[in-house]
């Protein structure tokens, strides 16, 4: 349930502006990195916490972070200049000038193939540099970074580069179980015994919170799996997080409108002014409908569905008792929905701080 403080403010957002729109709780936002440092902290004194950009690059969301970043672009890489934080850059496809900029930047750039090695020694020469620290991705069975086996003559030809690796690097993917997040461990674990780097990164793929809380497991359950796989191999080590959706997927609020309400082949359906246009299924979360209105009288089954011209343009089923001009917070929108929303025949919506 909403609290009476946040919907008092959604409501008077309403009154100011057109629905759809989302909205933005600094609060919450901070709330879940303080949880996420804390709890981190308490089994990686030696941490680093970069953000994952991408999972919402809103002004807002990069500024109230203390964290530092994970950056996969330019564009990224331009947000986050001012903030002369621990940044690693990342990504399967870097171009010349996103190197420059994250060299520039002391971004620890986590090589992903040998030709990358080439075209970072290129930069380093360019921008004058005499050596540089930089890391690579292990491949966990995806299309990213080097495999195992060729990681020795990936490092002997980094040296040759004049480039020392000093992360290892590697990402279980996105909403891990814990058994999943185990076995991602386990692959990790062969390249961590095999050298000595300064810092491991792990990437993310922790589950939001509220998704963790429907689940019945916690942040504790997956950093305790870290130490279970790794035990002292971690000693001395940097520990590197890149958390995205556990900091932002419930800092963010969509407020949208049911539009028209009807009945057809025996189904209730109420029509909203937002759906898959903003609400993508690809964003793998946990979308939770609550009306923002008194919703009395009988709940019923609708069938929620989106404004688009597309017959799939279906959100999902809730029992409420819905009438047309209701309004409708959408939770758990803050990873990725407002990156991803398209430009169909309407806007994106529009982001409001609470
Ligand atoms: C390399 C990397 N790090 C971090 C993240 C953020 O992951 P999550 O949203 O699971 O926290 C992603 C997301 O795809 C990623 O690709």
């Amino acid at each position: 349930m909403l609290e009476d403080s946040l919907r008092t403010s959604l409501l008077a957002l309403v009154g100011k502006n057109e629905t759809p729109f989302f909205a933005l709780s600094l609060e919450k936002l901070k709330q879940n990195e303080q949880e996420f440092l804390q709890t981190a902290r308490l089994y990686f004194p030696k941490l680093r916490v970069c953000y994952s950009v991408k999972t919402n690059q809103f002004p807002e969301v990069l500024k109230a972070l203390s964290t530092g970043f994970e950056i996969a672009s330019l564009e990224e890489l331009r947000l986050v200049k001012s903030k002369k934080v621990f940044k690693v850059f990342n990504g399967c496809c870097k171009k010349e000038k996103e190197l420059e900029e994250a060299v520039r930047q002391d971004a620890i750039v986590i090589a992903d193939s040998f030709s990358e090695l080439e075209k970072l020694n290129a930069v380093r020469k360019k921008i004058k540099r005499k050596a540089l620290k930089i890391g690579v991705r292990l491949n966990v069975a995806s299309k990213f970074g080097i495999e195992l086996s060729k990681i020795p003559e990936f490092l002997a030809k980094a040296e040759h580069c004049n480039c020392k690796v000093v992360l290892l690097h590697a990402h279980p993917g996105v909403q891990n179980s814990l058994k999943d997040y185990e076995s991602f461990l386990k692959d990790f674990k062969a390249a961590v015994k095999l050298w000595d780097f300064e810092f491991l990164d792990f990437g993310s793929g922790f589950p939001s919170f509220p998704k963790m809380n429907s689940l019945g497991i916690s942040l504790h359950d997956f950093l305790k799996v870290v130490k279970k796989e790794l035990g002292t191999t971690l000693d001395d080590k940097i520990i590197v997080f890149e958390p995205g959706r556990i900091l932002v997927a419930d800092s963010m609020i969509l407020v949208c409108k049911v539009c028209a309400v009807k009945e057809l082949n025996g189904e209730r359906i109420a029509v909203l002014d937002a759906g898959i246009n903003v609400l993508q299924k690809i964003v793998l979360e946990s979308f939770e409908f609550e009306p923002l209105t008194e919703n009395l009288g009988q709940k019923r089954q609708f069938k929620l569905v989106g404004p688009l011209l597309f017959g799939n343009d279906i959100l999902g089923t809730t029992m409420l008792n819905l009438k047309e001009n209701d309004l409708i917070a959408v939770k758990n929108v803050g990873a990725y929905c407002a990156s991803l929303a398209w430009e169909i025949s309407y806007k994106k919506p529009k982001v409001f701080v609470l």
